[in-house]
C-alpha cells in the first residue's frame, strides 16, 4: 500500500470514529444501530451483545452504547489482580473500564486511541464507572507510545483489522510486553481460501471487513513479531467466510 493510500484510509477511519463517538455523546447510539461504524447492519454480531449482563452492568450506559467490538477480550484474556493492561483501540472505553475492575487498585488499564472524540468519551464513561486506574492516551497502534517490557496483557477488540500497517503493530505489541506477557484479542478474521478483492467485497475497510487479515496471515505475523503458542479461533461468522475471532499468543 502506497504512503497516501494508507494516510487517506487511516483518516477515513479516524473520521468515521470521530463521528460514531458524536453519535453516542449526542445520545444517538452507535454501531450496528445507527450503521455508522464497524459492521452497519442490524445484527447483534457487533458490539455490546457481545458481553454478558454481568459485565454490562459494571458500565455507564454511554460505555455500552459506544461498543464497537467483534468480541469480549476481556471475557478470554484471564486478567489478575495487579496486572498492567493495555487496550489498543479503545474506543468508547468499554474494555479498559472492566480490565480496571478486573486488576483491581494495584494494577492498571491503558488505552490508546488516535480520535480525540473516542477519548474525550472513554474519559467520561471511565469517571463515571468510578474508575481512577484507567490511562487514556492518544497515539497509533503502529507506535504505542509506551517503553519496552511495560505490559503483562495486551488486548484490543476489532481495531487491528483496521490498522494499515499490521506487521509494525505486531511489532509494537511485542516490544511494549514483558517477557512471558500476552494477548487476548478479538478481531474479523478471513478464512484462508478469501482473497483480497473477496474480503472487499464483503463489506468496506472502515466497517472492519475489508482490512483483515486471514487465519494463516494472523498466525504468521504474529510468528514473525516473536510470539508462540498462537491461536485464532473463529467464533461467529459475521460475513461469508469471515469471523469474530480470539487470537491468544505470548512473547518468549
Ligand atoms: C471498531 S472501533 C472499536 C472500539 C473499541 N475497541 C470497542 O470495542 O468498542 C475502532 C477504534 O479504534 C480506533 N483506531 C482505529 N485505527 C487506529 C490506529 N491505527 N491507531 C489508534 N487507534 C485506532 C478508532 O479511533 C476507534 O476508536
Amino acid at each position: 500500500m502506497s504512503t497516501e493510500t494508507a494516510d487517506t484510509l487511516r483518516e477515513e477511519v479516524r473520521r468515521r470514529y470521530a463521528e460514531a463517538a458524536r453519535a453516542v455523546t449526542e445520545g444517538g447510539g452507535c454501531g450496528y444501530r445507527s450503521g455508522a461504524c464497524c459492521d452497519g447492519s442490524e445484527s447483534a454480531d457487533f458490539g455490546e451483545a457481545l458481553y454478558s449482563l454481568e459485565q454490562r452492568g459494571e458500565l455507564p450506559d454511554a460505555a455500552a452504547l459506544a461498543s464497537l467490538g467483534c468480541g469480549n477480550p476481556t471475557a478470554v484474556a484471564e486478567l489478575h489482580e495487579g496486572e498492567v493492561v493495555l487496550d489498543l483501540g479503545s474506543g468508547g472505553g468499554i474494555d479498559v473500564i472492566l480490565s480496571a475492575k478486573r486488576v483491581g487498585p494495584t494494577g492498571v488499564a491503558y488505552g490508546l486511541d488516535m480520535t480525540d472524540e473516542m477519548l474525550a468519551l472513554a474519559r467520561k464513561n471511565a469517571a463515571e464507572a468510578g474508575v481512577s486506574n484507567v490511562h487514556f492516551l492518544k497515539g497509533v497502534i503502529e507506535e504505542i507510545p509506551l517503553p519496552a517490557d511495560s505490559v503483562d496483557v495486551v488486548i484490543s477488540n476489532c481495531v487491528i483489522n483496521l490498522s494499515v500497517d499490521k506487521p509494525s503493530v505486531l511489532t509494537e505489541i511485542a516490544r511494549v510486553l514483558k517477557a512471558g506477557g500476552r494477548i487476548g484479542i478479538s478481531d474479523v478474521v478471513a478464512e484462508d481460501d478469501l482473497t483480497a478483492d473477496q474480503r472487499a467485497e464483503r463489506g468496506s475497510y472502515v466497517g472492519c471487513i475489508a482490512g483483515a487479515l486471514s487465519r494463516g496471515e494472523y498466525i504468521a505475523g504474529l510468528e514473525a513479531a516473536g510470539f508462540e503458542d498462537v491461536a485464532v479461533e473463529f467464533t461467529h461468522e459475521v460475513a461469508d467466510g469471515m469471523h469474530g475471532a480470539i487470537i491468544k499468543a505470548r512473547v518468549a
